[in-house]
């Protein structure tokens, strides 16, 4: 019996540009990794806003194990159905009663025999007035702990103190706790005192030459003008924003976890300057 298991996590996956370089990439990055379980967050597939049946089924087919999702999981209504009869497909589990789908679930790990309970929540700060995110976790949190020590929650809220709260919150009762939603990913990976593995946002999985994956003409347009206009996914420059987290299977306490963009960023740049 292995001592750990390696928890890969993809950030927001926006639009074509998002689904095009997983599908190239994630099946060797599952393999170089050694990946025991794979967690996506989906919210931005269809075309930026939401997500469908077919893209989930794919999803899922590339070695994905569970979709969660953020703000925009209710924006398509024909995934409604899909999202009440499958729990590998999640939405935030604090929006009020009677919205479709399921907030956690607890899954079995294929390459070991261990279970994992996934949680996705939502902030309220500076996004919709749903139910309390704290509360909602305590609940799922006890749920899942009758059943294994392994708990991963993707927190998808907007506001950095509130996500750092809940990592403080949840320590140690949780594995690992990673934000998602900003669609920017944060350097301050680490691993609290009681052994949560900690991250304020593992970014945005899509094209870059835009901004937070949406065309950067439109972006800019909406801050000059004032004005609400209608965004498109932006094309070029796709990069996987990840993170790996590996836990210990006996006490469910994170070992080590470490967020990665592929292909790396140019950092450098390629020609010398003239100046
Ligand atoms: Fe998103
Ligand atoms: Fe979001």
């Amino acid at each position: 019996m292995p001592k750990h298991v390696t928890i890969l996590f993809i950030g927001d996956i926006v639009g074509e540009e998002g689904l095009g370089v997983v599908r190239s990439f994630l099946p060797s990055l599952i393999q170089k990794h050694k990946a025991d379980f794979v967690i996506a967050n989906g919210e931005n597939t269809h075309e930026g806003h939401g997500i469908n049946d077919a893209i989930i089924r794919e999803l899922l087919n590339l070695g994905i194990h569970v979709v969660t999702g953020g703000d925009h999981s209710f924006d398509k209504w024909k995934v409604f159905p899909y999202m009440r009869s499958n729990n590998h497909i999640l939405r935030p589990l604090n929006y009020p009663t009677g919205n479709a789908g399921f907030g956690y679930g607890i899954y079995s790990i294929p390459s070991v025999n261990v279970s994992i309970g996934v949680i996705n929540i939502q902030g309220r700060t500076f996004m919709k007035a749903i139910d309390d995110p704290f509360r909602s976790v305590d609940w799922a949190i006890d749920q899942i702990q009758k059943e294994t020590s392994l708990i991963f929650i993707d927190f998808h809220a907007e506001a950095t103190a509130e996500k750092v709260s809940m990592g403080w919150h949840v320590d140690g009762r949780a594995s690992v706790l990673i934000g998602t939603h900003t669609h920017i990913p944060t350097n301050d990976a680490r691993i609290l005192p009681k052994g949560l593995g900690y991250l304020t946002d593992a970014g945005m999985t899509g094209s870059y030459a835009g901004s937070l994956g949406m065309d950067v003409k439109v972006a800019i347009k909406r801050f000059t003008t004032g004005v609400h206009q209608k965004y498109k996914a932006a094309t070029g420059d796709t990069h996987i924003s990840a993170v790996l987290a590996k836990i210990y299977i006996e006490s469910g306490k994170c070992m080590e976890i470490r967020p990665f963009i592929f292909p790396e960023f140019n950092k450098v740049s390629e020609k010398p300057s003239r100046f």
